[in-house]
């Protein structure tokens, strides 16, 4: 006999892969509804963007300010405009461009001291000075201020404001070109040592393009010598900012420390004021005013080396020309990770929920069955999710930067995509973990959205919130990439970072080389390790769970030395018991497969050899014997019936012929194949119609046939023949019922598609696990049909409990009882060996019972009355005691004494054998 080629592992990856792609595409809606998701937040990103650019990027406040300069157009549309300084404000001038950048005087920057200037108007502004050298201290102290002031107004640069030491207590700003020094009201203060009544001048500032009235104040300076520099430092800090703002004690405007300063040698350190307050929202510097003070100190000591007619003057500041710029903030990369986080989440209910439905529906069962191992099953949906989601992310950043968002632009592709790549590869081995704990679809892919908004949620609101604080350990954070959702979560955020400073002010987008520079060389890590434990672990968890075992079963394995001592105890029960009970044909049986199994080849297509299985005892309970050593053989051709109660181990024995459940001791052989070793080649050759339909309800009847076709090996036109033939013999052909989704069949149509679907590729075994239950008696007669027409070539194994079913289909039968069967025979046979009687019924009124008895005992003495209610009485009697005649005339006899309503004698039915059989097993 030609032994089957076992399907190869292309094959059914191809069988698998195709079906998963008819079944995306039948749910081709919720499939585009996935993939317009992230167009629809990209567009939304963009909108946003949109208007972020309208309202903030472009609004005047945030670029050079312009005026009309063509005024006969008035107000309506403006031609010719001029753009720069003097139309700017505060917030316009650091947008403008400058050729040619104005002269700015510098200015010192002294404390606000509200308080003190409420008291006596004005308060002396305090400089502190140390040093090793007191006497040389005193000197540079008297050269910091110069005494005299003059305005000379025809200088155009106003010169000889250099010869004095201007301040001021506005605030800096981003840029120097509108200081607020000058341009605000606030007066410029004129620090000399002593204040004299004429000393408020106020006087024109003309610098190109600004001209304005400025008002100079005369202020005192105090300078002050302290013993050392922790002095100095002492008393700026306690009164800097003290506690609110305005209760300022004594604020200092500058101290130097001359350190070892003499005539050789300049050294000195200047603490200046500042009034930052520490904003980390803020991305722009604000300038910083020292230069004054670096110039004052260097002054006084040119002063006190050259004489009091040395001056070093310091006229002004300029800043560089520079061009025009715009406010370029880039919204979209901001909010980007909490979207792209949703969006690149938003595959993982949709795998795990696929995953969940295979096992709700069974059908990774059935496809197991089917010769569907778990290597080839988690290889090919892996590939095919890995396939599916790189479409998507592909997707994603093509249409991401086609529309524009500079986060996919601006970061280097190859690293965006590696990220991406493998985060998904994490996220479906995070799947494939999970889907073991759920067994509802609902209940996963509630969970999974949860997961998805949640991480999102807590992403953008807590740990970038965490990020972004310095003062959070870094540990931590790194504890918290390890939940799944973060580690994406940082890597977005780090993306966003990236493209948002590229836009803002040019710097490079995200490359490889700022790999350890972003977070990226911590998430990276993570996600391959998680990745690969989260593989290993779903493996495991598939492991216990096909096998139905308690997923710590590895720990009890090592507690549990003590019970292999057990086993052999309890074969040897079970074998006593076995040879004790065993029935003659069953005797038979057992001799005719040991015979068998003594000759090499053998023609039987199935042969069972002392097949037992006994699951070990659960919680106290003792080890159930399901199959205590069943020895049959069964011939190609013949349709062997299985009859029996339920929970007799029927199920039990078909699991194990299909490979489900490993035998705990016999052997079987489908076609000389053993099904221990070779069950990958037996299911090539085998089909299997279980109990419970087990079909995708939006695949169609003839896609469900090419599927399992495949499996079987069949290809091209030979599948395409043999699903037309399958169809069209079970009657699903016509009027394009093959084409209907298999969720839309009736009872009766799911029933024939699974018996088709055991047929398909001419198996040469076939086990049916109740073919016809729940049909009508018209479909049954078709479906009989069907499986008449098949058996010509299969064996086939079948359990039933429709006697009518066994007696029509079967060629032999076994009645199963407690594990084991109690006969075998041909249905005549048995219902010869154990009916032997014939049941004679008759229907009489109530007060008569007493003379049918007494009629039915003449005729037969040894007549069994088995059933009374209501005057109809029913009797068994031996069919060897009497003959029909006897019988009908001992009734007609009895109809001229009483009335008899009704009566009949029936031949034993196999019904009979049946309930008989099963009461003495
Ligand atoms: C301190 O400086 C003065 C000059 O102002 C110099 O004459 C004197 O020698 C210096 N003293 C020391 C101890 O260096
Ligand atoms: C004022 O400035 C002009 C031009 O720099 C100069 O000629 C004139 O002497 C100055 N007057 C005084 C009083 O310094
Ligand atoms: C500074 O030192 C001088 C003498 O060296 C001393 O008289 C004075 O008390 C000191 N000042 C302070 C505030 O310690
Ligand atoms: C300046 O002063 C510091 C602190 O005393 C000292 O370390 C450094 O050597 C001095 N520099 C010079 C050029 O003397």
């Amino acid at each position: 006999m030609a032994k089957p080629i076992p399907t190869s592992f292309l094959t059914r990856a191809n069988a698998l892969f195709r079906k998963n792609l008819t079944y995306q595409k039948r749910n081709i809606w919720s499939n585009v509804r996935l993939i317009v998701i992230p167009l629809y937040l990209c567009v939304v990103l963009v909108c946003i963007q949109a208007l972020f650019d309208a309202l903030v990027n472009n609004s005047t406040d945030n670029q050079c300010g312009c005026r009309c300069i063509d005024e006969k157009n008035g107000d309506e549309k403006c031609e010719i405009k001029s753009c720069g300084l003097q139309y700017s404000s505060q917030n316009q001038a650091v947008f403008c461009a400058f050729p040619n950048p104005p002269a700015l005087l510098p200015l010192l920057h002294i404390p606000r001291r509200d308080s003190c200037r409420s008291r006596r108007g004005s308060c002396p502004v305090t400089i502190l000075v140390t040093g090793t050298n007191q006497s040389l201290g005193a000197t540079l102290s008297g050269n910091l201020l110069s005494t005299s002031f003059t305005v000379n107004s025809s200088d155009l640069f106003l010169r000889n404001l250099a010869y004095n030491v201007l301040g001021t207590k506005s605030e800096t700003d981003y840029t120097n070109y509108r200081d607020p020094g000058l341009y605000s009201d606030l007066p410029i203060f004129n620090i000399q040592p002593q204040c004299t009544s004429a000393s408020k001048i106020s006087f024109s500032l003309r610098q190109s393009p600004l001209q304005f009235q400025k008002e100079v104040r005369c202020v005192e300076g105090l300078n002050l010598w302290r013993n050392n520099s922790i002095e100095v430092n002492n008393e700026i800090f306690k009164g800097y900012h003290k506690e609110n703002h305005k209760e300022i004690i004594n604020e200092v405007a500058a101290a130097y420390d001359l350190l070892d300063t003499d005539k050789k040698n300049f050294n000195v350190t200047i603490w200046y004021y500042t009034t930052y307050k520490g904003d980390l929202q803020d991305w722009r510097v604000k300038y910083v005013r020292v230069l004054r003070s670096v110039n004052m100190v260097s002054n006084a000591y040119l002063q006190f080396l050259q004489g009091p007619g040395t001056k070093m003057l310091f006229d002004f500041v300029k800043e560089m020309p520079k061009q025009e710029t715009r406010l370029r903030m880039d919204m979209a990369s901001l909010i980007g990770p909490i979207f792209f986080t949703w969006v690149i989440l938003l595959l993982f209910p949709v795998i795990l929920t696929s995953l969940v439905y295979e096992k709700q529906q069974r059908l990774r069962i059935i496809m197991k069955m089917h010769g569907l191992g778990d290597a080839p099953y988690w290889m090919v949906s892996y590939a095919y999710f890995l396939a599916i989601s790189t479409l998507y992310i592909v997707c994603l950043m093509i249409f991401g930067s086609a529309i524009g968002l500079k986060f996919f632009r601006f970061n280097d592709y190859s690293i965006q995509f590696i990220f991406y790549f493998l985060y998904i590869n994490l996220q479906i081995s995070i799947a494939f973990l999970v889907s073991s704990a759920f067994s509802k679809t609902v209940t996963a892919s509630v969970a999974a959205y949860i997961y998805v908004f949640g991480s999102g949620l807590l992403g953008a609101f807590l740990f970038q919130f965490l990020i972004e604080g310095l003062s959070f350990p870094r540990r931590w954070i790194f504890v918290m990439e390890l939940y799944p959702g973060f580690s994406l979560y940082r890597g977005l955020y780090e993306f966003s970072q990236y493209a948002f400073q590229r836009n803002l002010n040019g710097r490079d987008g995200m490359k490889w080389k700022d790999f350890r520079g972003s977070a990226m060389d911590e998430v990276f890590p993570i996600i391959i390790v998680e990745w690969f434990l989260a593989l290993i672990a779903a493996y495991y968890m598939d492991r216990v769970s096909s096998s139905a075992k308690d997923p710590f079963v590895f720990l009890k394995n090592a507690f549990k030395i003590s019970s292999s001592q057990e086993r052999p105890r309890l074969q040897k029960q079970v074998s006593s018991v076995l040879v004790e009970m065993d029935k003659l044909d069953v005797i038979q049986e057992r001799e005719k497969v040991e015979q068998l199994m003594l000759e090499p080849s053998t023609s039987h297509a199935i042969l069972c050899d002392n097949l037992k299985k006994v699951y070990p005892g659960m919680d106290g309970n003792p080890p159930k014997l399901a199959v205590r050593g069943l020895s049959l053989a069964v011939n190609s051709g013949e349709c062997f019936g299985i009859l029996g109660p339920n929970g007799a181990g029927k199920t039990s024995f078909i699991n194990m012929m299909i490979g489900l459940v490993k035998p705990t001791s016999g052997s079987a052989f489908v076609q000389g194949l053993d099904i221990c070793n070779d069950m990958d080649r037996v299911y090539t050759s085998m089909g299997v119609c279980p109990q419970h339909d087990l079909l995708w309800e939006t695949l169609t009847g003839r896609e469900h046939l090419l599927f399992y076709g495949r499996l079987k090996n069949l290809k091209g036109s030979d599948l395409n023949q043999a699903v037309e033939e399958s169809l069209k013999s079970v009657n699903l052909f016509r009027g394009g019922v093959a084409d209907r989704p298999a969720g839309k069949y009736s009872g009766g149509m799911k029933r024939r598609l699974s018996v088709a679907i055991s047929l398909i590729g001419n198996p040469k075994v076939v086990y049916m696990d109740e073919p016809s239950t729940g049909l009508d008696p018209a479909s049954r007669m078709n479906l009989w049909t069907v499986i008449k027409r098949a058996k010509k070539h299969t064996a086939i194994i079948l359990t039933t409990h429709s006697m009518e079913e066994a007696e029509y289909l079967c060629d032999r039968l076994g009645i199963f009882v407690d594990g084991m069967l109690q006969c075998i025979g041909n249905p005549k046979e048995l219902k010869g060996r154990y009916g032997g009687s014939y049941v004679l019924t008759i229907t009489t009124s109530s007060e008569r019972e007493q003379d049918v008895e007494i009629l039915v005992q003449d005729v037969s003495p040894n007549a069994k009355k088995i059933y009374h209610i209501a005057g109809t009485q029913k009797f068994e009697i031996p069919k060897e005691e009497v003959r029909i005649s006897e019988v009908f005339q001992a009734v007609e006899k009895a109809k001229s004494s009483f009335k008899v309503f009704a009566w009949g004698l029936a031949d034993t039915t196999l019904e009979d054998v049946f309930i008989k059989v099963a009461k003495t097993g």
